[in-house]
Order: structure tokens, then C-alpha cells, then sequence
């Protein structure tokens, strides 16, 4: 669970569309224990009400640098005051004009005086969001380029749909994915896999019947994401071979898409050799059609028999290869035996680790937001978790990761 205690939390927002996600943010911010006090320009007020900011932090949202009388003498420092104040910095949504004013050294608003004064080597988290063509445009690059050559961590905003109706990079992340960065950035964590490389398979291959047919399954990569998420966030150098999916990228890992099961099976053979850990997520189809027929298959005869013929099984594949220094993690998704079946994957593929899903219990699955596994490890424990979000999940399956570099063995006590 992240902690955010006794953190004080300068929180910039400007006038972008995005601003009506930061009552929400606020909110996840004193949830975890953070005092916040809001910054917000002029603009952001026609975004974002100051009174429910206001309310959720507790605090009253500063906008002038000027008080509102002379005899106010409380408030006649408050710019430096805050600087001072605060354990971090957040601007999100940053708009192009305030990437520019902050660049450039301006002063004249409460939240631009505040980016001045703030103590040096306290964390800076910029999230521009704007429209594509406008976050593109090279004077704003360059102004991000001069913010992260003065320490400021800016976070690329993700592809989606966009307010101007396009479809394009500009959108502010959501704020449980801004509260997550800015929790590392506060409290950052230990980087116990940092010199190892993780490589996560995700999401759903795709087995082409036709040019415009194919085979798949539900599976969303959410799972995949998320292990490769936090890899990536314990210091691993990750990377994420996924079937097609619209997930945004997480931050420092290396994302190869594939669409088939031998085009996964393909791109993960090549790191067998170099790999440390190993984490098969993806829900990889069993079989492919034999053939694949050019064109799109006509409507003819009143049925249709397609011949199926087995994929490779990637994880079978490794646990032939391995060696003792790797690691190797399975999923396996059971509705019937499901222990039973799990334990057999285990000794079967050489694994040391598997999650096993129940496909058929509520709030688990593919789609789903939280999932709740059972862990099997290789010396016969096995350790139910509780029904989590699957970061959180992630999380844990990596942490038992990084015990076994430590370890070398599993053994349960430890864990
Ligand atoms: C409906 C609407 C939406 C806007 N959305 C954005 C946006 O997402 N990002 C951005 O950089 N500017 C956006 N703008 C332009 C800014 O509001 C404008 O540049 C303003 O001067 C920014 O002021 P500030 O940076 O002081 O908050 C939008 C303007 C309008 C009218």
C-alpha cells in the first residue's frame, strides 16, 4: 500500500481540460495521509472549481501572490513560505503556457513563484496535457527539454482520446497512475532488482484465420502491465513483449508488440540467455490455424472446418533452458482443479513460481480492475492473497522476486 504520511504536497494545476480529474487526485493524496495545498492559475479556475479543491485538501487554494488586504500580514509570504513548506511538487495538468512561464524563470502567479522558491532536490512532477499537435510543437518540446535539464521529472502524457474529439498523445494520466509516480518520487523505494532483467509477457496473441479474421481470448494485458510496471519501478531493466492491446506504456520499460504466439514465442526466446526473471502473463493461444488463407475466407458452404495445429509453449520452452541463477514465473487460469492443475504446471514447465487465477470468482479475471491468486511456489507452499488490485499484485509477485535473488532459495519462512 502506498504511504504517503506527513507529506506535504504542493499541488500546481493550470487551465487544461484535464484539470476536472484533480478533485479525485486530491482526494487519493489525504487518503494516504498527504497534506496538500493547491496552486492554481487564473485559467484553472474555468476548469476545476477552487471550492471543492479548497474543500478536499482542507486548505484554501491559492491563486494571487497578492493578499487580499494590507493588513493580511499572514498571507504576505506565503510564496516563500511554501517553497519552504513543501516535500514535493506536482503540476498536472501542466498546460503549455505554464511549461513555458516555468521554463523560463516567471513570476508572476502564486504557482510560478511557488516553482522558484521551492527548496532544491525536492521532486518536481510535471504532467503536460495538451492537444497532440500542441504537445508536438517544438517550442513546447523545448521548454519540457529546459525542465528536465533543471531535475524536473516530466511525465509524457498518454495516447487516447483526446477533448478536442481526436484521437492522439496529450491525455493526462489518470490520477490512481499520477498518485502511484508521485508516491515513488516522495518515498522512493528500494531498488532491489536493479541490475536484473525482467522480461514479462502480456495480453492476448492474435491467430490469423483470414486477413481479417483471427482467434484470440479476453485477456485485457492489464496483468502484464502491471508486472511490468513494477519491475520496472524495483529497478529492472524490463521488458514487456505484449499482444495488441491500447495500454499505455509504463515508464522505463521496453515495450515489443507482437500479435501471434510464435511472434511472442520469437521475440522472448532471444533474451532466454540473458534474462534473470521471467514472468509468462500473457494468455497465449494453445493452437493457430494451420494455414492462414490470403484474402478473406467466402461465405460458401454451410460449415466450415478449420484445422488447428499446436503453438509453441513459451514457457515450457524456458523451463527446459533454464538455468539455476533464472527465475521462472507462470500464470495458470483454472476453473476446476484449478490446485491440482496448478501444482502439475508448476513441475511441468519448471516454473518457481505460479499465479494461479480462478477464472470463475468475482472481482478476478481479465477484464477486471483486482484479481485475488493463489501463489505455488516450488517447494510445495502455497500462499492465497487477498483480492488486490493487480498493481498490487504485481507488486507482491515481484517482491517475492527479489527475495529469491536474495535468497537464492525459496524457502517459505522468508517470504
Ligand atoms: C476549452 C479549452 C481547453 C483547453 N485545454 C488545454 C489543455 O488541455 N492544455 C493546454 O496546454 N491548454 C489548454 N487550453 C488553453 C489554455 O487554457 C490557455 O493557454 C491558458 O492561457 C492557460 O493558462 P494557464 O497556463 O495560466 O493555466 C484550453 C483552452 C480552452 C478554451
Amino acid at each position: 500500500m502506498n504511504d504517503l504520511s506527513g507529506k506535504r504536497i504542493l499541488l500546481g494545476v493550470s487551465g487544461g481540460i484535464a484539470a476536472y480529474k484533480l478533485p479525485h487526485l486530491v482526494r487519493l493524496f489525504k487518503k494516504s495521509g498527504a497534506e496538500v495545498q493547491v496552486v492554481m492559475t487564473k485559467s484553472a479556475a474555468m476548469f476545476v472549481s477552487p471550492l471543492a479543491l479548497a474543500t478536499l485538501s482542507g486548505r484554501a487554494v491559492l491563486s494571487e501572490i497578492f493578499p487580499n488586504s494590507a493588513s493580511d500580514q499572514e498571507s504576505w509570504t506565503n510564496h516563500i513560505r511554501l517553497g519552504e513548506w513543501a516535500d514535493g511538487f506536482v503540476l498536472a495538468p501542466a498546460t503549455a503556457n505554464v511549461v513555458a512561464k516555468l521554463a523560463n524563470g516567471f513570476a508572476d502567479d502564486m504557482l510560478s513563484v511557488c516553482f522558484l522558491t521551492l527548496r532544491p532536490n525536492k521532486p518536481k512532477l510535471i504532467f503536460p496535457s495538451m492537444d497532440g499537435e500542441m504537445f508536438d510543437a517544438p517550442a513546447v518540446q523545448r521548454n519540457l527539454n529546459v525542465l528536465r535539464e533543471q531535475g524536473c521529472l516530466v511525465i509524457e502524457p498518454e495516447v487516447g482520446e483526446l477533448a478536442s474529439g481526436l484521437v492522439g498523445k496529450g491525455r493526462l494520466p489518470e490520477p490512481e497512475k499520477i498518485f502511484a509516480l508521485v508516491c515513488d518520487a516522495l518515498s522512493p523505494k528500494e531498488k532491489t532488482l536493479a541490475g536484473k532483467q525482467v522480461v514479462v509477457t502480456a495480453g492476448a496473441t492474435r491467430e490469423k484465420i483470414d486477413g481479417v479474421r483471427f482467434i484470440s481470448n479476453y485477456s485485457s494485458g492489464k496483468m502484464g502491465f502491471a508486472l511490468a510496471e513494477a519491475a520496472a519501478e524495483l529497478g529492472a531493466e524490463t521488458i514487456l513483449i505484449t499482444g495488441k492491446t491500447s495500454l499505455p506504456t509504463p515508464p522505463n520499460v521496453k515495450r515489443i508488440d507482437v500479435e501471434s504466439a510464435e511472434e511472442m514465442f520469437r521475440e522472448a526466446t532471444r533474451y532466454f540467455e540473458t534474462l534473470d526473471v521471467f514472468v509468462a502473463a500473457a494468455a497465449v493461444a494453445d493452437y493457430r490455424p494451420a494455414e492462414t488463407h490470403q484474402g478473406k475466407l467466402k461465405k460458401s458452404a454451410d460449415a466450415l472446418e478449420l484445422r488447428l495445429v499446436k503453438n509453441p509453449d513459451i514457457l515450457l520452452e524456458f523451463g527446459k533452458r533454464k538455468k539455476s541463477h533464472q527465475l521462472s514465473v507462470g500464470f495458470a487460469l483454472e476453473i476446476e482443479n484449478a490446485l491440482e492443475n496448478a501444482r502439475a504446471k508448476l513441475a511441468a514447465k519448471n516454473c518457481d513460481i505460479v499465479a494461479l487465477n480462478r477464472a470463475n470468482e468475482e472481482g478476478a479475471g481479465f477484464e477486471s480492475e483486482t484479481n485475488r491468486l493463489t501463489l505455488l511456489f516450488k517447494d510445495g507452499s502455497c500462499e492465497q492473497l487477498p483480492l488486490q488490485t493487480k498493481r498490487e499484485i504485481a507488486k507482491e509477485i515481484l517482491k517475492k522476486a527479489s527475495f529469491f535473488f536474495r535468497k537464492t532459495s525459496l524457502t517459505s519462512p522468508e517470504r
